[in-house]
């Protein structure tokens, strides 16, 4: 059956009329277009009632925090930046196992979301959880930081309402509803970004070292890839050191990967094709502007078997 956004944001704005009559709501934005289509959303039936927070956990791209609360507020809505950036490095300090650290970072933003909703007495948590979220953690395949049942919360012992208007969809009806709802095209067409951020991209421990070379490689991977516009494209640093020259001297340095792929519903997706040219311009940036990274692989695997983050 066709997906008719229009009808698709009629219903959902009637369901969340009903659904929360009266009272305040939160609703945690990351900038992506699962949360921004869902915080416009819920914003047109609760107005001043919602309150937009970005969490600002250290693990954002560059600017991003100051970039995503404009954005919100362009759209009329009360947002702000709550800085919790030591909060989630102390949680994720000496861990190295993917599911661990997803873990770490789950419980972290849901404790610092419980404090953000208890100082606004909020009455209802504004989330955009996806398809493909629940998709993914009903197979088992990952720790998906959203997904309330698996952390054993019951939101309802806390009396707290959860409202989840994008749970049936996939992401690319998500980037329909978000252009029905007027956002503007670099939102609704943005790169999708895990919650967890650059802590899904660090191989190994998280540091605020460690993240601030994978955040500047980022930059880059983003910058140079942009044009040929691909479902997502981001770096990766490696845990493994790799012998290289830096300044004419041996060095045993960091390891990026870049990763490139097309994809319609993230649950499968093939490998960019991307120019050899741009590549190297890639390599070339990374190596001059992080001179502690001596080499740059890229990463020619499809999902399956790969997936396409690295954690
Ligand atoms: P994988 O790595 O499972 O990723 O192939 C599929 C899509 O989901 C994104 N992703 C996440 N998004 N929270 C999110 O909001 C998460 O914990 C998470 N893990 C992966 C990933 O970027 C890709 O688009």
């Amino acid at each position: 059956m066709e997906f008719e956004a229009r009808k698709f944001v009629q219903e959902k704005l009637k369901e969340i009329e009903e659904q929360a009559k009266e009272g305040k709501a939160v609703c945690a934005t990351s900038g992506g277009v699962d949360s921004m289509a869902c915080a416009v959303l819920a914003h047109k039936v609760l107005g001043d009632r919602l309150t937009v927070v970005f969490i600002d956990d250290g693990l954002m791209r560059e600017g991003e925090p100051q970039r995503v609360l404009k954005e919100v507020q362009e759209q009329g809505i009360k947002a702000e930046i709550k800085e919790t950036r030591e909060e989630f490095f102390r949680a994720l300090k000496g861990i190295e196992d993917p599911e661990e650290k997803r873990k770490a970072f789950r419980d972290t933003f849901y404790k610092v979301l419980g404090r953000i909703i208890k100082e606004k007495g909020a009455d209802y948590l504004v989330q955009g959880t996806i398809a493909a979220d629940i998709a993914e953690t009903k197979k088992g395949i990952k720790t998906q930081h959203n997904v309330l049942e698996q952390i054993g919360v019951n939101p309802g012992d806390y009396g707290l309402k959860i409202l989840e208007p994008l749970r049936e969809i996939y992401k690319h009806q998500v980037r329909e509803v978000a252009r029905e709802l007027g956002l503007p095209e670099e939102i609704h067409q943005r790169m999708p970004f895990p919650g967890p951020g650059l802590a899904t991209r660090v191989i190994g421990e998280v540091t605020p070292e460690r993240v601030g070379i994978l955040r500047k490689a980022t930059e880059i991977v983003e910058e140079e890839i942009e044009s040929l516009k691909p479902f997502q494209a981001f770096a990766v640093l490696m845990k493994d050191r790799a012998t290289g020259i830096v300044r004419e001297k041996r060095a045993f340095g960091s390891i990026i990967v870049v990763r490139s792929v097309e994809s319609k519903d993230a649950l499968t997706a093939s490998v960019t094709k991307v120019p050899h040219e741009v590549l190297e311009k890639i390599q070339e940036r990374i190596t001059t502007e992080i001179p502690s990274v001596t080499k740059v692989l890229f990463d020619i695997t499809p999902k399956p078997p790969s997936t396409i983050e690295y954690i």
